[in-house]
């Protein structure tokens, strides 16, 4: 079994590069679908979703070229509409196949979306918008029948501003007559970079970014070219990493703008952050101290993915730190593992009482999702001594070169196999 080892106490000193945002790439490449056309998407990170994601667009059909950070996707000869259930089981964001297939074909034949195990994750909002626009869908979980003669815009008051029904009506939109406007819709900088390949391919999309979205459905769409934006969650990452280990570490490419809930936050706790020409500077002795509670809320609150990775980021603060989750039913699973490493950390249901310790120590971990597994490891940075990180898979679902990035900055850790 594969797993990270990490030699921790050190410092992190130096520059990293940061990679195009998972949470972006995946509603682009299923947009990809929505025209007969060659769409060219730059900086694509190399994770396990994006793979997951060519596999969909090579079962459908399609021809996809990879060179390096660099996709090509001919969607001109998509000849099937159905997605077999291994591939829809590989993550939460196949179900955005929904929206385009309808757009392209009228059809769709899936089943429910895997992704990260964080409590119920529903697809209602999903189903509800596609009805709402005209389509019929039929069968029971697992398996998914959606099909459409002729879809029509129409308003989309969402229940709660979910970023993939957001992402999934605006998709279905373009296949629709008349204009849709979504309502309470999420507003999320990954939602305008879709906007934005959208209006590349021809479409028109106004509102992306704020809580009202209209989309012009029916415009013939063409093949685009786009670069994905940076990571954010990626870059948030590194800063807690960073802000915990201690250290003076750049991350080029990082949008200040997009981080502002964590680095506030990092600055509350004593780090010193300054955008620079690249991107972001953080400066940290290593000491940080609460920056008072820390509550989960969509964009542009606090992100839900950043939840897990902070809440490491400040086992070793001074004083108690809340944390609050409110978007998802169970994304604290991360608090037993980091107690492994000495952390005192209360759980009380969606809220958990982090009350700093002097030291960690090492430990074997096991991640159970993507951002449990960043958390672990950068608990396990400011260990002292060997840790063990197990469920590598996790964190290769959406992580680039997560290894070599750390140890270019000066962390001591490697992939190795375990083997008990
Ligand atoms: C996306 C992100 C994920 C992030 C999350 C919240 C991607 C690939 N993933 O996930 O990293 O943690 O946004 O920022 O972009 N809900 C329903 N019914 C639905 C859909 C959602 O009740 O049909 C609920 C969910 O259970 C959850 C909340 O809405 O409580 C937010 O989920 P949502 O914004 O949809 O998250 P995802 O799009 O799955």
């Amino acid at each position: 079994m594969k797993a990270y080892r990490v030699n921790g106490g050190r410092p992190l000193e130096g520059t990293v590069a940061i990679h195009g945002a998972k949470n972006s790439v995946l509603p682009i490449l299923a947009a990809c679908i929505c025209c007969a056309g060659i769409c060219e998407i730059d900086n694509c990170p190399r994770i396990a979703d994006v793979d997951t994601a060519i596999a969909i667009l090579e079962h459908l059909g399609c021809r996809v070229v990879r060179q390096d950070h660099r996709l090509t996707v001919d969607a001109a000869t998509v000849d099937r509409c159905d997605i077999p259930g291994d591939l829809m089981g590989g993550m939460r964001s196949s179900i955005l196949f929904l929206g385009a297939l309808l757009t392209r074909c009228g059809r769709a034949e899936l089943s429910l979306p895997g992704g990260c195990a964080l409590g119920r994750r529903p697809i209602d909002l999903h189903l509800w918008a596609a009805e709402e626009l005209g389509a019929c869908w039929e069968g029971c979980s697992p398996s998914l029948r959606c099909t459409c003669r002729s879809m029509a815009g129409c308003c989309l008051p969402l229940r709660c501003p979910s970023v993939g029904a957001t992402e999934n009506a605006m998709l279905m939109a373009l296949g629709c007559r008349g204009v849709t406007t979504i309502e309470n819709a999420a507003r999320e900088p990954e939602i305008t970079d879709l906007a934005r390949f959208l209006t590349a391919m021809g479409a028109k999309v106004v509102g992306a970014g704020t809580g009202t979205i209209t989309v012009e459905g029916g415009r013939p769409l063409h093949g685009a070219c786009h670069k994905v934006m940076a990571d954010r969650i990626e870059a948030a990452t590194y800063l807690c990493a960073a802000a915990g280990c201690g250290g003076l570490v750049e991350l080029v490419g990082a949008v200040p703008d997009a981080l502002t809930p964590v680095t506030e936050l990092l600055e509350r706790s004593g780090c010193i952050l300054q955008p620079t020409e690249r991107g972001l500077l953080l400066q940290s002795d290593g000491r940080l101290h609460t920056p008072g509670p820390v509550v989960t809320r969509p964009h542009p609150g606090f992100p839900t993915d950043a939840q897990a990775p902070m809440m490491a980021a400040l086992l070793r603060a001074v004083g108690i730190t809340e944390f609050t989750e409110t978007i998802f039913e169970n994304r604290l699973r991360h608090v037993e593992q980091l107690r492994l490493l000495g952390a005192d950390i209360r759980q009380y249901g969606s809220r958990a009482l982090v009350r700093g310790v002097a030291h960690l120590h090492g430990g074997i971990l096991e991640a159970t999702d993507l951002r449990c597994g960043a958390a672990l490891l950068i608990g396990a940075l400011q260990a002292e001594g060997d840790s063990t990180v197990l469920g590598v898979h996790h964190i290769r679902r959406g992580y680039d070169n997560i290894v070599e990035t750390l140890s270019a900055v000066g962390a001591r850790i490697w992939e190795t196999d375990y083997t008990g």
